[in-house]
């Protein structure tokens, strides 16, 4: 293994009676929070009643922000920001999904920042300080409440990028599973299969060897999620389904599983230029790419068919083959039926209405100046091609 330092100072609160830790934890930073939600679930499920209540009777002082979008955009980050700075706020709680924690993260940042939020994203300027950011996730997917990182849009410049800082990490964050049983069928199967591919993509199919520790563990949460995703659509009130998928979430990202790791991401950079462009749900790009990276490596490369064909045994409980290949082959099937038949997402880009018009662009901002150096190299013809297998 490599050296590493391993630190995750969020603080975390799980269950179904934590509610009444929450005005504490904000009131060591002071009595005024900017709360951020989405497009109204929140109040749909009861819950904004129940946190504003807790937050008033403990004399926190309320300002808000709704309408926070999927794939949250840099103008309500921008509108965010100013509220906290022309009042005074102390601290940011993001209620919803990963959208709604990430807009907090970058608005914490932005407050404490003159100019647009977006130099930030782009480094611009350094982050040099930013409120305290709290969060409360309403569906297991980014882990956005327990890591350091913000995905934000700019969408008139189709540019979708993180801004990551030890600052924004949230200083505690309350995993309710019950405020996940309202997740649709369709947002259960896309936020788990963000959290798989979280595992699989940063911390599995990686470069590196000598993690036995970490890999073992990832098989183990893997195999779990194969199991909740479908059980938490079949029955969306299962407590045991929703709380394993959850705590999963948050795992994916709190640098436990990757440390001394390089995390090199691949899908999820092709992933991200299909959001900027076209808007589309994170976890479906992803379900849509994964399979199609996998079999595109493998007719280039059959170094991955050993570990392709490990992961079909290990998490699919596939039987070993004899030929690596053919166990490679059998796990990218096996996958498929999983993504595309037990959780009924969509197979290809043609289904979502995505043509080739804007691959180009989009393998250029993917690649950077650099290519994608994760499990294996990719540059703008590979991921062209992929995009290509996906119509
Ligand atoms: O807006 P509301 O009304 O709240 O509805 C949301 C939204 O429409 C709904 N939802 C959330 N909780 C619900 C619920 N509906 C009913 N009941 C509930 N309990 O779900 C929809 C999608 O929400 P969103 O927050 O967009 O989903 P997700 O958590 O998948 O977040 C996706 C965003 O996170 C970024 C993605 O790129 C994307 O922008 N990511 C953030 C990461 C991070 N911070 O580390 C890493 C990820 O890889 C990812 O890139
Ligand atoms: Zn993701």
């Amino acid at each position: 293994m490599n050296d590493f330092v391993f630190s995750n100072s969020t603080k975390v609160y799980f269950g179904k009676n934590q509610l009444q830790n929450l005005p504490k934890e904000i009131k060591a930073y002071g009595d005024k929070v900017l709360l951020v939600y989405g497009g109204g679930s929140i109040k749909r499920m009861g819950l904004y009643d129940k946190v504003m209540q807790t937050l008033k009777e403990a004399g926190i002082e309320v300002y808000e922000l709704a309408g926070i979008e999927p794939n949250p955009r840099h103008t309500s980050v921008n509108a965010g920001a100013k509220i906290c700075r022309e009042n005074g706020i102390q601290s940011v709680l993001g209620i919803g999904g990963g959208s709604c924690i990430d807009a907090s993260k970058a608005i914490a940042a932005a407050a404490c920042y003159e100019g647009d939020v977006w130099d930030l994203v782009e480094g611009k300027a350094p982050v040099e300080s930013a409120l305290a950011v709290f969060a409360m996730p309403t569906m297991a997917s980014t882990g956005s409440e327990m890591d350091k990182g913000a995905v934000i849009s700019n969408i008139e410049r189709n540019e979708k990028k993180s801004l990551s800082c030890e600052l924004i990490r949230p200083k505690a964050s309350f995993l309710d599973p019950t405020n996940t049983f309202s997740v649709s069928a369709y947002q259960t199967a896309c936020g788990g299969f963000d959290i798989m591919s979280h595992f699989l993509e940063m911390n599995y199919f990686t470069k590196d060897e000598n993690y036995a520790l970490q890999k073992g563990v990832i098989e183990s949460i893997l195999r779990t999620l194969v199991k909740y995703i479908p059980e938490a659509i079949e029955n969306p009130n299962s407590y045991e389904a929703r709380s394993n998928l959850l705590w999963a979430a948050s795992w994916a990202l709190n640098s436990f599983c990757t440390s001394g790791m390089k995390q090199a991401p691949s899908c999820h950079r092709m992933e991200h230029e299909l959001s900027a462009f076209y808007d589309l749900t994170h976890g479906l790009g992803l379900a849509i790419l994964y399979p199609k990276w996998m079999e595109y490596l493998l007719d280039k490369d059959e170094t991955v068919a050993q570990d392709f064909a490990d992961f079909g045994v290990r998490v699919f409980g596939l039987e070993e083959s004899t030929n690596a290949k053919d166990g490679a082959v059998k796990s990218i099937e096996a996958m498929k039926k999983f993504l595309y038949e037990d959780l009924g997402l969509k197979s290809t880009l043609g289904a979502c209405q995505i043509d080739d018009a804007k691959f180009d662009a989009m393998a250029e901002n993917a690649c950077g100046p650099n290519g994608i150096n994760g499990y294996r190299s990719l540059d703008e013809e590979d991921v062209k091609a992929i995009y290509r297998m996906c119509l």
